[in-house]
């Protein structure tokens, strides 16, 4: 078929847009295609480090069932305190049992805050205290982490606990008394010094174990990680170096990372648990850290027994 020129050229002008649009198309896709796949990419990297925070954090621990086959994260572990047994709840992003339909600003007020999405205040037997001074980025981070969690339908109970302080409403006023809110400040110590700081008060929540408490649950500050006294072999120890002078970094490095002591000893359950979930877990620059901050505290006696 013989088709004029000039009729020619208005069938290709007409045409281009056309077969234009397909050949833009694979470079469209490919755009998306790379757009997302390198925001995914940021999500796996977010979700990788904030699973090595959870570890610094201690989270399976607390909750997670503390019998054979339990899934991780799945909650149910019974934590016993003065004021009554805890219960670790389900933090899998389970959409009924867990955080499946929590935002991730829920979730940093809930870390940072202490408050719960209703408005309620959460116990200090969740360490928020501590838990206060992740920074921003490694609450997403963990956040990040959490959602990678297989949802888990097991179902959280009541905690069994004791009037008054065991009473929801009366944690408003335990906060106003001894909770402090707000993100780790840098305090212009060497960088390793911070970090370990970071480590030990923020994540590592070791003063929740290691610093007395007075009757209402508040921790002591003037004591702060001077070790609890209790009947021999219950006790808490002193991290500060009035105690810690005697173990060489090697040896606490051991102590932190097997359990073994110095005298071939080994470290009692709670302490056990710290060192399998957390310290053992922690990357050898972390752990350095962790132990150069511990030698910079301010020594404090041993409480008289
Ligand atoms: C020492 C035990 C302990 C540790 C360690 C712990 N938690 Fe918890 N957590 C609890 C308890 C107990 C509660 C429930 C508090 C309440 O009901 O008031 C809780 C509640 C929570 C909640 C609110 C859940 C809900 O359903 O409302 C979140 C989120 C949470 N923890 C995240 C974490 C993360 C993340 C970590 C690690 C960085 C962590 N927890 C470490 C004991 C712990
Ligand atoms: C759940 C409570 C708990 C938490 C949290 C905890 N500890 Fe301990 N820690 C203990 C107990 C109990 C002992 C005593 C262990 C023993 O006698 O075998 C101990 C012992 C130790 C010792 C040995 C000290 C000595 O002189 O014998 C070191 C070091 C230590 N903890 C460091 C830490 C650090 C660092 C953290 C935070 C990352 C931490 N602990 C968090 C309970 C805890």
């Amino acid at each position: 078929m013989h088709v004029q020129p000039q009729r020619a050229l208005q069938l290709r002008k007409l045409q281009r847009p056309r077969t234009g649009a397909p050949g833009y198309a694979p470079y469209a896709c490919a755009i998306v295609l790379l757009v997302s796949s390198i925001s995914s990419a940021a999500n796996a990297q977010d979700a990788g480090r904030g699973r090595y925070l959870a570890k610094a954090g201690g989270c399976v621990g607390c909750h997670t069932e503390d019998k054979q086959g339990a899934v991780p994260f799945a909650g149910g572990r019974a934590l016993k305190t003065p004021f009554g047994t805890f219960y670790g709840p389900n933090i899998t992003p389970d959409q009924q049992a867990g955080l499946g339909r929590w935002s991730e600003a829920q979730f940093m007020q809930a870390m940072r805050n202490g408050v719960r999405p209703d408005g309620a205040h959460y116990f200090p037997a969740f360490p928020y205290p501590s838990f206060t001074q992740i920074t921003d980025g490694d609450l997403r981070d963990l956040w990040a982490y959490l959602r990678t969690l297989a949802p888990d339908g097991r179902r959280n109970g009541a905690h069994e606990l004791k009037f008054p302080l065991g009473w929801r409403p009366a944690v408003r006023a335990w906060k106003w008394l001894f909770f402090t809110p707000g993100p780790f400040h840098s305090e212009r110590r060497a960088p390793q010094i911070d970090r370990g700081a970071y480590l030990v008060e923020g994540l590592g929540h070791c003063n929740e174990c290691h610093t007395p408490r007075n009757f209402l649950g508040g921790l002591v500050r003037s004591r702060h990680l001077g070790g609890v006294k209790g009947p021999a072999g219950k006790g808490v120890p002193n991290l500060t170096p009035t105690r810690l002078k005697k173990w060489s970094d090697a040896e606490l490095t051991e102590f932190l990372t097997t359990g073994i002591t110095p005298d071939f000893d080994t470290a009692d359950e709670a302490m056990d648990e710290v060192i399998r979930n957390t310290t053992s877990q922690l990357t050898p620059a972390d752990l350095k850290a962790l132990i150069a901050y511990l030698r910079t505290l301010p020594p404090l006696p041993e409480e008289p027994r």
